[in-house]
């Protein structure tokens, strides 16, 4: 037990990945780094939920839901905005299932660059469209899917007038390998499973490229198996072809025709691991359940992995004494009215008399 009267340890200004590991990253000296202090997320040891799940390992997820847009966007964002500004574009465009569009729009706001944004309309969470609207991105919503959209990004990228700061910008997937870094170092070696959603596939791609590059450094002597999920409705690299009209109530990643699909199979392979699919159904019951036993807030899509893991365990696939870490990827918060409608609790109403709040709670 620590002594209570130790003084505690100064807490550094953290300045931001760019800064962190620069050494690993494509700045100079003189790079304009836009920045909102992203990354340095927590890595939350979790052993109530391998205990409700029936396994005998060690599990720490890592909370990217606690960046500064509220999901892991903001890695690569901070790299793309600051290779935009470096490069002098004036204008940048995404299409996103929600999560991009949040973090592009604020990191552009603090570039004071022109944002626009280009959305699947009705497929959006509440709370990232907010954030689209608050930071001031102009806002489009298509009549379509996230694939179409980011056909329409692709073709606008074309003219030049425009840069893209999808995951199809490599620079997207620098910053986001950083979190393979940090995961490394704050659990002072690297994993044996890793798990985490996939949707247009740019984060598996980075966090593989993230792994391999600390074992190249020498700082950690191992890589983790990547372990990648799908949402049935949305499973192209699992069916192993697109999907025409994707569907599953993660909207994050109802994606049928990833832009990193090949970057998948790659991390996939080389590190021995596999890419999975979960029902709907399952991953409800997973978001639910991280939520009430770990006290871990995700959106969906963040519950796709850990559905996976639920059955990963029940095939016998995690040997006991294993050390597996899962990205959560997105904040419960961005999606408040699919948490309403699946929270199995639904608020109690009475009159305002301490008689009534007495009664129902049984005292
Ligand atoms: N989890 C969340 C919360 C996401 O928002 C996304 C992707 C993913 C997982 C999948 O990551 O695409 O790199 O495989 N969201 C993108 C967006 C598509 O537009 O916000 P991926």
């Amino acid at each position: 037990m620590m002594s209570t009267t130790a003084t505690p340890e100064p807490i550094p200004y953290w300045r931001g990945l760019i800064r962190q590991y620069a050494s690993f990253l494509p700045v100079e000296e003189d790079t304009p780094i836009v920045s909102l202090h992203e990354g340095n997320t927590p890595l939350i040891h979790c052993e109530r939920l391998v205990k409700a799940i029936g396994g005998e390992f060690d599990l720490y997820l890592k909370f990217e839901g606690l960046n500064p847009t509220a999901s892991f966007k903001d890695r690569g964002m901070t790299m793309a905005m600051t290779k935009a500004v470096e490069k002098g574009a004036q204008v940048v465009i995404c299409a996103s299932t929600g999560n991009t569009s949040a973090s592009a729009a604020a990191y552009a706001a603090r570039a004071k660059l022109k944002c626009v944004v280009i959305l699947p309309d009705g497929n959006i969470a509440m709370g990232k469209l907010a954030q689209a609207l608050m930071y001031g991105a102009q806002t489009i919503a298509i009549r379509g899917n996230f694939d179409e959209a980011l056909n329409i990004v692709r073709e606008l990228g074309e003219t030049g007038k425009v840069e893209i700061v999808n995951s199809i910008n490599p620079f997207r997937i620098e910053g986001q390998k950083t979190a393979s870094f940090e995961i490394c170092d704050q659990l002072g070696r690297a994993p044996d499973f890793h798990f985490l959603p996939v949707g247009n596939a740019g984060n598996i791609t980075a966090y593989w490229k993230g792994y391999q590059e600390y074992h190249q450094s020498g700082r950690v002597s191992s890589t983790p198996a990547m372990c990648g999920y799908q949402a049935a409705g949305s499973a192209p690299i699992v069916d192993g072809h697109p999907v025409e009209s994707p569907e599953t109530l993660a909207t994050a990643i109802r994606i049928g025709n990833p832009a990193s699909w090949k970057g998948a199979l790659n991390a996939l392979e080389q590190s021995s691991g596999w890419i999975d699919k979960v029902t709907d159904e399952a991953i409800v019951e997973a978001y639910k359940l991280v939520a009430s036993t770990e006290g871990v807030f995700v959106e969906p899509a963040c519950a796709a992995p850990l559905a996976g893991l639920i059955q990963s365990v029940k095939a016998g696939r995690i040997p006991a004494g294993s050390v597996v870490t899962a990205t959560m990827t997105g904040h419960g918060l961005k999606d408040p009215d699919r948490a309403i409608g699946c929270a199995a609790q639904k608020p109690d109403v009475c009159e305002p008399h301490l008689e009534d709040v007495s009664r129902l709670i049984g005292l």
